[in-house]
C-alpha cells in the first residue's frame, strides 16, 4: 500500500477496521487499513458484496465498527455520532426533502448548525453555483431530472465545508450519458474545493477516470491500493488484473532462478520475480494493447515473449479493432489493433503473438492447479 504524504496529521487513517454484522459469521469488512491524504480523491472499488458500503458507513458513523480505529484529522471518531464527524455524504438515491425547494434543501445542514440567515443565503448561492444550479433555487426536487437532483445532493453535502465528502455509488441510478457528465462535474468539484473525496463504485471505468488512488475491495479486504496506472500496469493479484481492464493470462509454474514461467511447451520470460512466487503456480498477465501480432515469427523483437495463435475474429469497435485469438493449446485471448494501419492478419490466419515482458505482470495463481494449463482468458467484470 502506498504511503501518504506527511501533512501534519490531517487526512483519514483507518487502522485494522473490521465489521461483523450481528447474526453473521463472516466479516463484511475484514481488517482494513488505509490512509487517505487531505485533498485526495480515493475510490473504493469492488464487486457487489465486497464491503464497500459497510466501510463507508463505518466512516460516516451509520454502522459501528467491530474492531479497529478511524482517525479524521488526528481525532479518533469511530465512537462518535455521525453529525459529530463533520463529513458530507451522498448516496445513490437522492434523499432530498421532496416538500422543500432546492435552496431550502441545501440550506438545511446550515440551519441545523445554527448559522446566521444572511450567511446561509450566501453559502447556498455559492453551493448552487458550484453545481451549476443557480437558476433552480426555487424548484422542488420533483421538478428536476435525476442528474439535477443528484447535483442538489452534492451541493447540500459540501455546503458546510465538511472535512471530507463520502459518496456511495452516487451515479448508479443515472443513464450512461448523464453519468459521464456528472463524473466530470464531480472531478471539477474536487479540483475547485480541494476537499478529500471518498467515492464508492463497482464501475472500473468510473474509478480509473476519477481517482487519485483506488482501493480494490474483495471479500471485505483490500486486495491492492494504488494509482489507476499502478493497478492497471502492475496488478499484484489475479483478482485485480481481472477486475480492472481486460487481459490475457498464461498459467504455469514459476522458475525464478531461470527467470521464466513454464507453461506447456512455452517458457515465458519473467525476470525479477518476487521470491514468494518461486516454484509457485503463477499467471503471466498481459493487457490487450501490449500484444503484438506477427505473420512472420522472425519479426518478433529479441527478448520478447512469443506464443503461437490463430486469429478467430476481428471486431471493429470505433476507436480500435478487437482481435480474438486462440492460442496453440486451445485457450483464448484478446489483442487490440489501432484503426488506420493495415490489419496484420485476417480470421483463420496463424500469427505469432509477442509482447515485451516489461509490460506483463506475474501474479500468484489462486486456483493453484497442479495440471499446467498454458493459457487462459481473463476478462473484466466477471
Ligand atoms: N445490515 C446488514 N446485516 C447483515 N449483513 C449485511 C448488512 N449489510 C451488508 N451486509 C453483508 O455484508 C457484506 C458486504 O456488504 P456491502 O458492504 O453492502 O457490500 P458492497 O457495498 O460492496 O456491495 C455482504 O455480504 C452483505 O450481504
Ligand atoms: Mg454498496
Amino acid at each position: 500500500m502506498s504511503p501518504t504524504k506527511d501533512d501534519g496529521g490531517r487526512g483519514i487513517r483507518i487502522r485494522g477496521v473490521s465489521k461483523i454484522y450481528s447474526g453473521t459469521a463472516r466479516p463484511a469488512v475484514d481488517d482494513v487499513s488505509l490512509d487517505i491524504a487531505q485533498g485526495e480523491f480515493m475510490t473504493l472499488l469492488g464487486p457487489s458484496g465486497s464491503g464497500k458500503t459497510t466501510m463507508l458507513s463505518m466512516l460516516a458513523g451509520f454502522a459501528s465498527v467491530t474492531a479497529g480505529s478511524i482517525e479524521i484529522d488526528g481525532r479518533e471518531v469511530s465512537r462518535l455520532k455521525p453529525h459529530k464527524r463533520d463529513l458530507g455524504v451522498v448516496f445513490q438515491q437522492y434523499a432530498l426533502f421532496p416538500h422543500l425547494s432546492v435552496a431550502k434543501n441545501v440550506a438545511f445542514p446550515l440551519q441545523q448548525r445554527r448559522m446566521a440567515k444572511a450567511d446561509i443565503a450566501a453559502k447556498v448561492a455559492e453551493a448552487l453555483e458550484l453545481v451549476h444550479l443557480g437558476d433552480f433555487a426555487d424548484r422542488l426536487p420533483g421538478q428536476l431530472s435525476g442528474g439535477q437532483q443528484q447535483r442538489v445532493a452534492l451541493a447540500r453535502a459540501v455546503v458546510y465545508q465538511p472535512r471530507a465528502l463520502l459518496m456511495d455509488e452516487p451515479l448508479g441510478a443515472l443513464d450512461r450519458r448523464l453519468r459521464d457528465q456528472l463524473q466530470r462535474e464531480i472531478a471539477r468539484m474536487h479540483r475547485e474545493l480541494g476537499m478529500t473525496f471518498i467515492f464508492v463504485t463497482h464501475d472500473q471505468h468510473e474509478a480509473l477516470t476519477l481517482s487519485d488512488r483506488i482501493a480494490v475491495f474483495n471479500d471485505g479486504r483490500i486486495e491492492q491500493c494504488g494509482t489507476p496506472a499502478e493497478l492497471y500496469e502492475r496488478p499484484e493479484t489475479l483478482f485485480v488484473a481481472q477486475f480492472l481492464g481486460e487481459s490475457t493470462g498464461f498459467r504455469g509454474t514459476v522458475d525464478r532462478a531461470a527467470g521464466v514461467l513454464r507453461c506447456g511447451p512455452h517458457a515465458l520470460r519473467a525476470p525479477l520475480l518476487e521470491p514468494a512466487l518461486d516454484g509457485a503456480d503463477g499467471v503471466v498477465v498481459v493487457r490487450p494493447e501490449r500484444l503484438e501480432l506477427h505473420v512472420e515469427a522472425g519479426r518478433v523483437a529479441a527478448g520478447h515473449n512469443r506464443v503461437g495463435a490463430t486469429v478467430t475474429e476481428i471486431v471493429y469497435v470505433g476507436d480500435r479493432h478487437q482481435v480474438g485469438l486462440r492460442f496453440d493449446d486451445g485457450a483464448t485471448g484478446t489483442a487490440t489493433h489501432p484503426v488506420g494501419p493495415p490489419l496484420p492478419a485476417m480470421p483463420g490466419e496463424a500469427v505469432t503473438v509477442s509482447w515485451d515482458p516489461r509490460h506483463q505482470a506475474v501474479v500468484a495463481d489462486p486456483t493453484g492447479s497442479s495440471v499446467p494449463s498454458p493459457a487462459v482468458e481473463v476478462t473484466a467484470d466477471a
